[in-house]
């Protein structure tokens, strides 16, 4: 039985990728961090499952790299997917350096374990396109990075350190350069489950108004549960190498909102007032992948449409609050 370790196992991708790994027959364990309420919401279903006795859980930190010594020594895995972060672009203006040593340094921590450890392991970082910032579209392997946030700098850091391993110590570490994924287990922070919480509780008349940022910010949205098998199938792949992950299709966060509200029977422009609380010191403005590498050598295509995907996202949010 293949055996994989996940950090960030509780967030939004690593409860896809426990799903799809479980279903593969992988014996997975995962990284969660101490908090004061568990956050292990997105996994409870797969625990209570009849895989659910082939997922452990262990208490760990990219800020502890002992720790990570420890638990790898221990674990032995043949894959290591690397998802934890501090994820947020807008809060890591807020704790720049907090964000630079999880999202940055963390990836060296785990690197350098894993080289102490379990150098045969083959390794997944998620790296962001993020990291091309304002690079102009479409952006692909070959796009110079220019990040515009502290989150993005730390995961260039990120995308270099595993390169670095790669080239240094000829293991197999790869970086995926996915654009934004999202999906009903999405963060409540992020701009498109914020507005189809919203357009759920509008819908059923406990909110009124929504307040967001920039509208005008384009992005290549895909779905979360179609991207964690990509990540799966780069460390399947006869070389280690660096893939960017997108759909090729931008959209306006105006557009999300028009049929996220259209969806529910809603006019968009009646609830939402731009607030200028959410617009970021520095803001990327248009991020658009090309994936022609993915397709062509791992031959993957996104399977959900951007139209389904906010569809989704509503029904999911509109059965929650209706009960
Ligand atoms: P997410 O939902 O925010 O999940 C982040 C995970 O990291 C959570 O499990 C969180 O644990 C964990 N974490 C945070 N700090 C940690 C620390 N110091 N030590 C150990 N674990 C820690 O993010 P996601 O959307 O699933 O994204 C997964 C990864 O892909 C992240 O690295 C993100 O930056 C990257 N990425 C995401 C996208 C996207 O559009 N979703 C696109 C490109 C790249 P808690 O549950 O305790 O907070
Ligand atoms: N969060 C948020 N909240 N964003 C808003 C809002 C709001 O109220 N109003 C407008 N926006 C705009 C942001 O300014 C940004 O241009 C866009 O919506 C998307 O914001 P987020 O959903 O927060 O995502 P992100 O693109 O900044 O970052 C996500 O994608 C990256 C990949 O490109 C995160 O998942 C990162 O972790 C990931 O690396």
């Amino acid at each position: 039985m293949p055996v994989a370790l996940i950090t960030g196992v509780s967030g939004q991708d690593g409860s896809y990728l426990s799903d799809l790994l479980l279903a593969k027959g992988y014996e997975v364990h995962g990284i969660v961090r101490r908090t004061s309420l568990l956050s292990r919401a997105r996994l409870e279903n797969l625990r209570s499952g009849p895989a659910g006795e082939r997922l452990t859980l262990h208490y760990g930190d990219l800020d502890e790299p002992l720790g990570l010594v420890r638990l790898l020594e221990q674990i032995q895995p043949d894959e290591v997917y690397n998802l934890a972060a501090q994820s947020h672009v807008q809060i890591s203006f807020e704790l720049p350096e907090f964000t630079g040593s999880v999202t940055g340094l963390g990836v060296i921590r785990l690197l350098e374990a894993l080289r102490l450890t379990k150098p045969d392991a083959k390794f997944y970082q998620a790296s962001s396109s993020e990291m091309f910032g304002s690079a102009p579209p479409p952006q692909h392997e070959g796009t110079p990075f220019h990040p515009r946030s502290p989150y993005g700098v730390a995961k260039v850091y990120g995308f270099w350190a595993t390169v670095n391993y790669r080239e240094g110590y000829d293991m197999f570490t790869t970086n995926g350069i996915l654009f934004n994924h999202e999906s009903p287990r999405r963060a409540e922070n992020f701009v498109t489950r914020k507005i189809t919480k919203a357009v759920a509780a509008i819908a059923a008349g406990k909110q009124t108004e929504l307040r967001l940022g920039n509208l005008d910010a384009k992005r290549d949205w895909g779905f979360a549960g179609d991207y964690v098998e990509l990540m799966w199938k780069m460390l399947q792949h006869h070389t280690p190498d660096d893939f960017v992950i997108a759909t090729g299709e931008a959209h306006t966060v105006r557009e999300f909102c028009e049929i996220a509200f259209a969806h529910a029977g809603l006019d968009w422009e009646k609830h939402v007032v731009v607030d200028p609380k959410f617009f970021r010191p520095a803001e990327v403005d248009y991020l658009l992948g090309d994936a022609s590498k993915a397709e062509r050598e791992l031959g993957w295509k996104p399977a959900t449409t951007f139209h389904q995907l906010v569809t989704m996202m509503v029904d999911a949010d509109r059965a929650e609050i209706e009960g």
